[in-house]
């Protein structure tokens, strides 16, 4: 697996400009990812297009989103329900994997059997539909779209089956301390850790390649008439971050989800190989509805301020620092949140965290155990623990990535890329000058 952290994007954009669009395959929420895109989109004067993942009724029976739902849709949408994963399709027994997971019981969790015939089932006809949605969401993209290029953004990932045990057990492998702690691999290992697995794959991974393959006739067409169509999707296998004085790659453990993204990236070398401009951004942490379940994943997001503070005497830089040192509890300063995670990252215990090879790491008790005392340590250090210094880091991150994401195509080839901490500043900072 080859390592390409990019350094560089050029700041011309051919491929997208104004009467380009950018399509969202998937929901766009608060604080998400793809309010970065949607940012560089509209900047460029690209048009929005935002999908829907549905909802669930009663029954369990996925629907379009109601009117009063869309109500609340910022930008112009399609509303074909994309959720992607199998947990509610029935198999051939009359059973769906949340009928199965009825019967699971905590303290039997490691017995749990799990018919893979009948899963599989369930899942070929999770993919049918989600390809079936793909395909008439990408028919009312062409009529919708007739000229210009088009930028399809895969944001999907997830899969979690809501059900009370899983959620119990996933929750101690993330977060679980002292007699607490679960082993990730313990469950990864076990039959159900298995079918969570696959349902993380569908979500996060497979969906992407159905949206290949769903608007292959749309490609065709487009690239006939001389018109571009890329690919996007979001990433995470660890990031950059400038500590100790210098940029290091590290990563969070245990990214339970990292499975999952490692087929991602193989979806899109494939794709590449077959000329489709396709490419998975690794991103860095940040803290979002999805992420937010992960208790220390935030952690190397503090740091961002040792790149940061290398344009120190940008106007930007200093806004923001006065802004986030405002959040902070009178006498602390952000040196010494930054100091802490470096004080911490340089833990024996820690150091699963920083081997590449090994990605992605399942949890150790101890690892685990530092890294949420000293995320909750931190989030001591702030003035109001609901308003938290990562917020305003989110939105740099995302921001800058946006932007790199739009820029990216017309120059570079690769089906793999990282964006790091010290691209986040030095796009952040061009942008903020413009
Ligand atoms: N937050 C992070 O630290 C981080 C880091 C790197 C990459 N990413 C990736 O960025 C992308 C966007 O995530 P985010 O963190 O901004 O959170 P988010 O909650 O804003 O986005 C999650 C997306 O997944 C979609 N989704 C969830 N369940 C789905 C299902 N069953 N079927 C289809 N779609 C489903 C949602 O509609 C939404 O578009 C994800 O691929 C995520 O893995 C996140």
């Amino acid at each position: 697996m080859s390592f390409y952290p990019l350094r560089s994007v050029d700041s011309d954009s051919r491929f997208f400009r104004p009467g380009d669009t950018l399509v969202l395959v998937g929901e766009l929420f608060d604080r998400g990812y793809a309010n970065g895109l949607v940012q560089a989109a509209l900047r460029r004067g690209m048009r929005v297009i935002e999908g829907t993942v549905g909802r669930r009724d009663e029954n369990h029976g996925l629907r379009p989103l109601r009117e009063e739902e869309l109500k609340e849709k910022k930008y112009e949408w399609v509303n074909i329900p994309l959720e992607a994963g199998f947990e509610w399709e029935v198999a051939s027994d009359g059973l769906h994997l949340m009928d199965r997971l009825k019967e699971l019981k905590l303290a039997e969790w490691e017995s749990f059997s799990v018919p893979k015939d009948l899963i599989n089932e369930s899942r070929i006809k999770g993919e049918q539909r989600l390809f079936r949605n793909l395909q008439n969401f990408c028919a009312e993209i062409e009529k919708r779209v007739p000229s210009g290029n088009i930028l399809f953004a895969h944001l999907m990932a997830g899969g979690v089956p809501k059900n009370k045990v899983v959620l119990s057990l996933l929750n101690r492998v993330v977060r679980g301390t002292g007699e607490k702690f679960l082993s990730s691999k313990k469950l990864w290992d076990s039959p159900l850790g298995w079918v969570i697995n696959e349902n993380f794959k569908a979500v996060t991974a497979w969906s992407f390649q159905l949206l290949l393959e769903a608007s292959s006739e749309l490609r065709e067409k487009m690239m006939q008439q001389g018109r571009i169509v890329a690919y996007s999707a979001y990433g995470y296998h660890g990031t950059e971050i400038f500590i100790s004085g210098q940029l290091r790659w590290q990563s969070y453990a245990p990214y339970l989800q990292g499975w999952a993204k490692l087929l991602l990236e193989d979806l899109a070398r494939k794709a590449r190989q077959q000329g489709i401009l396709a490419t998975v951004f690794n991103c860095p942490e940040i803290l979002t509805h999805s992420s937010s379940i992960f208790q220390g994943v935030e952690v190397p997001l503090y740091p961002l301020w040792n790149i940061l503070w290398q344009y120190g005497n940008h106007p930007f830089v200093r806004h923001l620092e006065g802004n986030c040192q405002m959040k902070l509890k009178s006498g602390v300063t952000l040196s010494e949140v930054v100091k802490m995670c470096e004080q911490t990252y340089a833990e024996p215990d820690l150091a699963i965290l920083f081997d590449f090879a090994r990605w992605p790491q399942h949890n150790e008790k101890q690892q685990l155990e530092k890294l949420i005392s000293v995320s909750d340590h931190i989030m001591q250090m702030h003035e109001n623990p609901k308003n938290l210094l990562t917020f305003d880091l989110s939105e740099v991150v995302l921001e800058a990535c946006g932007e790199v994401m739009l820029k990216y195509f017309q120059q570079y080839q690769e089906p793999v890329v990282w964006i790091g901490h010290d691209l986040v500043g030095s796009e952040i900072v061009r942008l903020k000058n413009q």
